[in-house]
């Protein structure tokens, strides 16, 4: 979910809707807004995009503060009801939530048992329990800060009070929140990008951080009622790189983009002398590691199965790869000098933070590998590399996969040379060739419109099968094609195939086959025979060099520990194709958003 508050002397509908246009990639199933004037509180809220919700909002209503949310359904079901914001009975209060409150429930049953609440959600308890303890005699934010003291769980909130025309009232807990600043007026967003649109100055907040925000002036104090001073820093972001511009979707500019991505790493990455290099303390926390231990969901944590790749492969470093939401509670035994290595996209992904927060209660170092510079889990981490891809906006990840993967070539070259490792490749020379074969594949757009609709226009499933990288290509070839598409499609391990799950294989069925690992080429054609076989409909991909005859396309020769960097471009190409074909929504797929910001 998507929080934006606005407190100051311009029209605050207008500039709540664009912020929360912006935020949309944080869920997209109802969303909302509520503003004030001297009529007091106005809700407008819809299921569906933001689009919908402006078409429901009321030009006539005139008024200078108000608060917003976009919806990625947890508790309740994406409907009108549940969409934020969410009123107390007496109407005083107007709250906007994003996080999970974990024990809602029992705060209901103890304190607002003769409530009639009016949504299936854990957010209205908060605002219910804050108009109770108003009821009592408190004030708005001695309530605020009693009914903050009982929440357990995580959530970022902007209040407005009826009978309080200056001021939103800001919570933040484990969830991201920004205060942004201007000239005579203050605002409030779940990121720097929603809010860019007035201002480019922003205090980060804390967790257990309450903030007052007036048109004038922004009082920040701790939950222990602690006064805190901090001050803004400027976001660097380009409103520019956030607009998608002749594009028809972000995903497809995005792709575009991934060649000038690798470029602009070894450019990042590079010393004076023209070598690449990586700060000095991170390389040094690695060396000191006796095992790293890489942390990461969805498309990050496929990134995270090369990467392990990389370092066990390139600097000889043993690594251990998992999976965020699992490693947090139910960890295995540690090594005794372990680096927890987070790699995401965002930043802010809930379930890899909580795993950084544990591991560093422990006393553990973390690296955090992200292409947001001063996310959460940039902040909260020892060191931090980027990925200086730019904004990502499509929900499904393309660019910021490459340049994870690059980046964490990179990193393993770097830390193999300072080993003293015998490196028989120039890394720096080889992602160069790598960068001009993604352009040629970017380039192959008609190729790889043929193939979606040779292959997957009727496909009711689809397969992904590769060996050793290819295979982790593979995971991350299916999850794209069903992040998009909603094709159900799996990754597997060409090997593994006939254990089971070739049972699945139907005449027609299509199976895609990366087939760049020279090692195990054999092998892999081996296994595309066995699914062709039993009917299925194999599309090769191969490498130059080790390429056959009939295989349905050839990527050009890159080194062969880089392959993942290219072959994942078709596999994002084809099922971009088949998204289209299928009419489906491309950069906002149903059900998904594209920072999680929930356990
Ligand atoms: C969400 C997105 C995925 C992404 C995952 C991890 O589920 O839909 O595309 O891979 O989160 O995100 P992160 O920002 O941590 O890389």
């Amino acid at each position: 979910c998507g929080i934006v508050g606005y407190n100051g002397v311009l029209d605050a509908k207008e500039i709540l809707l664009k912020g929360l246009e912006k935020l949309e990639y944080r869920g997209y199933d109802s969303a909302g807004i509520a503003v004030r004037n001297e009529e007091g509180v106005t809700v407008f809220k819809e299921k569906g995009r933001i689009a919908d919700l402006r078409t429901a909002v009321n030009d006539e209503v005139d008024a200078n503060i108000g608060i917003g949310h976009t919806r990625w359904a947890t508790h309740g079901v994406p409907n009108k009801l549940n969409a934020h914001p969410h009123q107390s009975v007496t109407g005083r209060f107007t709250l906007v939530h994003n996080g999970v409150i974990e024990n809602y429930h029992l705060l209901q049953r103890a304190y607002l048992k003769g409530i009639q609440m009016q949504s299936d959600t854990d957010t209205e308890v908060i605002v219910q329990l804050i108009d109770l303890f108003a009821k009592e005699g408190l004030s708005t934010v001695e309530a605020f800060r009693k009914t903050l003291s009982l929440v357990h769980g995580s959530y970022a909130l902007a209040l407005l009070d009826q009978e309080d025309a200056d001021t939103i009232y800001v919570a933040k807990n484990k969830s991201p929140l920004l205060v942004g600043v201007g000239d005579g007026f203050n605002v409030v967003a779940s990121d720097a990008m929603a809010m860019l649109q007035v201002t480019d100055q922003f205090i980060e907040l804390r967790d257990k951080e309450i903030v007052l925000v007036h048109k004038d002036k922004v009082e920040i104090t701790t939950l222990d009622g602690r006064v805190i001073d901090r001050k803004p820093f400027k976001a660097e972001l380009d409103a520019s790189d956030i607009e998608k511009g002749t594009y028809p979707h972000y995903m497809l500019k995005e792709i575009d983009e991934q060649p000038g991505v690798v470029r602009k790493i070894i450019q990042e990455y590079s010393n004076p002398n023209g070598e690449l290099s990586i700060d000095e303390n991170i390389l040094t926390a690695i060396k000191e590691a006796d095992r790293l231990y890489i942390i990461a969901a969805g498309t990050s944590y496929h990134a995270g199965l090369i990467g392990k790749q990389y370092f066990e492969k390139i600097a000889g470093i043993p690594v251990e790869v998992h999976i965020s939401s699992e490693f947090g509670y139910n960890m295995p035994l540690l090594s005794e000098k372990p680096l927890f290595i987070f790699i995401t996209q965002s930043g802010e992904t809930a379930d890899s933070r909580q795993v950084l927060v544990k591991v560093k209660e422990k006393g553990y170092s973390a690296l955090t590998i992200t292409n947001v510079p001063g996310s959460t889990l940039s902040r909260e981490a020892d060191y931090t590399l980027l990925l200086h891809a730019g904004p990502e906006i499509a929900v499904a990840s393309t660019k910021a996969y490459v340049a994870q993967v690059a980046v964490l070539a990179l990193t393993a070259y770097v830390t193999a040379q300072s080993l003293g490792k015998d490196l028989n490749f120039d890394l720096k020379q080889e992602l160069g060739i790598a960068a001009n074969a993604i352009q040629t594949l970017v380039d192959s757009k008609d190729d790889l419109e043929l193939i979606a609709e040779d292959y997957l226009k009727v496909a009711r499933n689809a397969f992904f099968i590769g060996r050793n990288l290819d295979y982790y290509v593979s995971l991350e070839g299916a999850l794209k094609l069903k992040e998009i598409s909603y094709i159900q499609a799996e990754g597997f391990a060409g090997g593994e195939l006939k254990h089971g799950t070739i049972a699945l294989i139907e005449e027609g069925t299509p199976v895609f086959a990366l087939a760049t690992q020279e090692y195990v080429a054999l092998n892999i054609r081996g296994n595309v025979k066995e699914v062709v076989a039993r009917g299925a409909n194999a599309c090769i991909i191969s490498m130059e060099g080790i390429n056959e005859e009939g295989d349905r396309l050839v990527i050009p020769k890159v080194h062969t520990l880089l392959t993942p960097l290219v072959s994942v471009i078709p596999l994002q190409l084809i099922s971009y194709y088949a998204a289209l074909h299928r009419r489906a929504d491309v950069d906002k797929p149903r059900n998904l958003a594209k920072s999680v910001t929930v356990e």
